[in-house]
């Protein structure tokens, strides 16, 4: 549907949402910029991801590491020799492409996980060409993601900017064990940026080369059955979790935890599907038919996860359901990778026995989110509103005079000064009232104070409503606490 995804990235570049990075110069292939809507947006989403998944429980701290990382890390935890995609490369133009993308796009059906033999192979069947050229494709070759780096001025030291967030919370487990008086479960997560050299990076903030991650991973005894203890059954009665198996990945099933675990799920599994399902549907207010849960297949997973499945929003903008997240249990495939080439043990003692910690990752990809929530949220009919949660607008109220005359902007500019110390407030004098409104709605602004004659005489201003334009008559004194609790609601 392109309409909706240039509806989208208009918006998010006339009014300082997302825009392509150095884009004076033309722009640079998978990397993008936040404007101050957008940085705003995105701050938002991560202290909601940051109180849901982190802050909620025991035991649970955000950290945060370098980007760099030495070779014998990364060596250490399979990505210097898994960490690929199929590179199919065009033997008349030179363009690259994903193989498995280029067979998605001709036959609509995932080729994701397939070899270089198999993509040659379907390549040839279908007869496909280069989408640019026309041109023969060369073979294909596996192509590591990784951008590799020469550190220090010789050059003589091997790294790698990190593919993802989470090993630097892996290199760091033993030291946080220590410093966290020895108790598991323990959650560390880190919200920050990752790196990949992606072949061919496409649909905006989908697919970038540079991109934020916010990451959780939750070391536990793969023995406690009743990990974690904070959640239990009864808490998730009448919740329909949104599958699609593997084996038909049109049909979205409602199961309860129950019936998940009767296919074969563990508990800590199914308990954070349903965690993080009520994170979009019931926090951020996602209808439920946009989201749904994926599984992967035994070809499809990443190399180092036991179960994987996907999280996805249905988005107009992108074609149907992408991914945004996943949830990932990575056993202990990390932990003792590192042990293997640290010789540094990274085994525990808790309940009695002696055993290397396994992890189940929570991964979001924040940007995906972000654009999740414009796609989602964007609507545009006679009037073109944002429909954000309130907590997430980037600005939370707007501020004007009904005239610029007889005063009404010198008390207008009193009323978002003092708001401005506790809110995201925007103070706007131009254009007719009308004009103001619509102007917020666009970019998903909640609520808009109107300060006109009768300010003046009684001290009270309009409140008005972004979806359903209502207006209230509220005390000046009391705004505080009046946009408090329509704000403050997560
Ligand atoms: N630590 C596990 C991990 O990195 P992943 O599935 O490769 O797993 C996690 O990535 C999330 O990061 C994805 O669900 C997606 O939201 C985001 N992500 C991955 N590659 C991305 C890219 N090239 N551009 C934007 N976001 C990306």
């Amino acid at each position: 549907m392109p309409g909706r995804y240039d509806d989208i990235m208009s918006l998010s570049v006339r009014k300082g949402f997302i825009w392509p990075t150095a884009d004076i110069y033309g722009g640079f292939g998978g990397f993008y910029d936040y404007g101050h809507l957008g940085a705003g947006l995105k701050r938002k989403w991560e202290d909601a991801w940051l109180r849901h998944f982190v802050k909620s429980e025991d035991n649970y701290y955000l950290v945060d590491t370098t980007t760099i990382l030495p070779y014998r890390s990364l060596k250490a935890s399979g990505h210097v020799d898994h960490f690929t995609d199929v590179m199919a490369k065009c033997s008349n133009c030179g363009e690259s492409f994903r193989g498995d993308q280029l067979l998605e796009d001709a036959t609509g059906a995932s080729a994701e996980g397939m070899s270089p033999d198999d993509i040659d192979a379907k390549l040839e069947e279908l007869r496909l060409k280069c989408p640019e050229c026309e041109g023969e494709f060369e073979a294909t070759e596996l192509f590591n993601m990784m951008f590799p780096l020469a550190v220090g001025p010789a050059g003589t030291d091997d790294a790698f900017l990190r593919p993802e967030t989470a090993q630097g919370v892996y290199l760091n487990f033993k030291r946080e064990f220590e410093a966290l008086r020895r108790r598991i479960p323990m959650g560390l997560a880190i919200m920050g940026r990752a790196f990949r050299n992606e072949i061919s990076p496409r649909q905006g903030t989908y697919r970038m080369r540079e991109f934020i991650q916010a990451e959780l991973q939750i070391f536990f005894d793969p023995e406690d059955e009743g990990f974690p203890s904070s959640m239990s059954l009864s808490d998730f009665d009448g919740l329909g979790v949104r599958v699609a198996f593997e084996e038909d990945r049109e049909n979205v099933q409602a199961l309860s935890c129950q019936e998940l675990m009767d296919k074969g799920l563990p508990w800590f599994y199914v308990a954070h599907m349903a965690k993080v399902q009520s994170f979009y549907t019931d926090l951020l207010g996602y209808p439920p038919e946009k989201f749904r849960f994926a599984e992967l297949g035994e070809d499809e997973r990443a190399f180092y996860n036991k179960i994987h499945f996907d999280i996805q929003i249905d988005m107009g903008s992108l074609g149907g359901f992408k991914e945004v997240a996943g949830i990932h249990y990575r056993t202990d495939h990390d932990l003792s990778g590192h042990e293997k080439e640290s010789h540094e043990k990274m085994s525990v003692s808790s309940g009695g026995r002696r055993f290397i910690p396994h992890v189940l990752e929570l991964s979001f990809g924040v940007d995906r989110n972000v654009w999740s929530l414009l796609d989602t949220f964007y609507k545009k009919n006679e009037r073109s509103i944002l429909k954000l949660p309130p907590p997430l607008a980037p600005i939370e109220a707007g501020v004007f005079p009904l005239l610029s005359k007889d005063g009404l902007p010198e008390l207008a500019r009193e009323v978002y000064t003092r708001l401005r110390k506790e809110f995201d407030c925007f103070y706007d004098a131009s254009g007719s009232i009308g004009k103001r409104y619509a102007r917020m709605d666009e970019i998903g602004t909640p609520y808009c104070i109107t300060i006109d004659h009768d300010s003046l005489k009684d001290n009270t201003v309009t409140v008005r409503e972004r979806d359903t334009t209502d207006q209230t008559r509220e005390g000046i004194d009391a705004l505080p606490d009046v946009l408090r609790k329509l704000l403050r609601t997560f």
